[in-house]
């Protein structure tokens, strides 16, 4: 099969192109410079340069392929029109990238004691209604004859197959710790969220392409920790001393509002029972802490 990957180069796609590659398809994957698309040459990607800004060169690359995966960015809604309107009528897949923090409360790092499985009903904060429309206008693609899925991912951690190794969460939580000489939590730090590891999410697209069917969403979670105990296994692991309380305001000031807001101070918590029971998808990483504590960790 030839598939089609937006983000091919990034952390969650580079992962999913080299499973894909490691059983034998074909990846072409959207490059936004002629330096990017040598890299991803070398990689064994074929390079078409564009960006998601670009709605001819997405509907060309998705109508010569037999799938194509979105995993540039959650929150472009036109690039997900411009593939829904290329790939309408064909059967094709169409899977997408969204993220659980579509979810996320207002909790300032208290605990939050919801779970979401896929029948729950969502009640987003009005931030995450964009991604969510997005969501819905990908699964409604299935109305036209477009194999669509939602694949609604949690904090993913674990060092990526492609490119782009590095998350864009723990490690730069990781990196803000080590220049600050501080690793912290908001609040007390007692907000939850559900996690996976990128090889585990990586194996969990390829079980979609196969078999997802039209319309379909799937939260991706094994596992979750407060970021309390996030916070004090990286400071633990990168040898800081205590891990400490910020406020909110300081969060916000430091990592914007919508990273301290709905990632960094929220609760979102996830079941992906379907994903189990519908996909035959068995992760085999659980937990990120011991992650941290593993491949995190500075020597002696
Ligand atoms: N990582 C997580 O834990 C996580 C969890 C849930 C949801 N998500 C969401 O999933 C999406 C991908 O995440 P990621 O961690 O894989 O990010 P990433 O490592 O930054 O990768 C994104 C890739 O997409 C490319 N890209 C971004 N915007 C583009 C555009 N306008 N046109 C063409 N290419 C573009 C980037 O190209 P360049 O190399 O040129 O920059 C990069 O290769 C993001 O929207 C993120 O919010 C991530």
């Amino acid at each position: 099969m030839r598939v089609f990957i937006t983000g091919a180069g990034g952390y969650i796609g580079g992962t999913v192109a080299a499973r894909l590659m490691a059983r034998g398809h074909r990846v072409t994957g959207l490059a936004r410079s002629s330096e990017k698309a040598e890299q991803l040459r070398n990689a064994g990607i074929e390079p078409v340069i564009g960006s998601l800004d670009d709605a001819r060169v997405l509907a060309d690359v998705a109508r010569r392929t037999d799938a194509v995966i979105n995993a540039a960015d959650s929150d472009h809604r036109a690039a997900v029109e411009a593939l829904i309107e290329a790939l309408a009528g064909s059967g094709k897949p169409l899977l997408h990238t969204s993220g659980i923090s579509i979810l996320g409360d207002n909790a300032g790092g208290e605990p939050g004691g919801r779970i979401f499985t896929e029948d729950t009903p969502l009640d987003p904060a009005p931030e995450k209604l964009p991604r969510v429309a997005i969501d819905r206008l990908v699964r409604d693609a299935a109305a036209r004859n477009v194999r669509s899925v939602v694949l609604c991912n949690p904090l993913i951690y674990g060092r990526g197959l492609g490119l782009h190794p590095d998350s864009v969460q723990i490690p730069a939580l990781a990196e803000r710790a080590r220049r600050s000489g501080a690793a912290s939590y908001i609040g007390r730090g007692l907000n939850v969220w559900s996690h996976a590891h990128v090889e585990d999410v990586a194996d969990l697209y390829l079980l979609a392409l196969e078999r997802a069917e039209a319309g379909s969403f799937y939260f991706v979670e094994n596992g979750e920790a407060s970021f309390r105990e996030i916070v004090e296994a990286l400071a633990s692991a990168l040898r800081l001393g205590p891990a400490r309380s910020c406020a909110v305001d300081e969060a916000i000031a430091a990592w914007g509002y919508q990273r301290a807001v709905f990632s960094l101070g929220s609760n979102c918590r996830v079941r992906a029972e379907r994903a189990r029971r519908e996909l035959g998808w068995r992760p085999k990483h659980s937990s990120v802490v011991d992650w941290i504590g593993q491949a995190l960790a500075v020597p002696d």
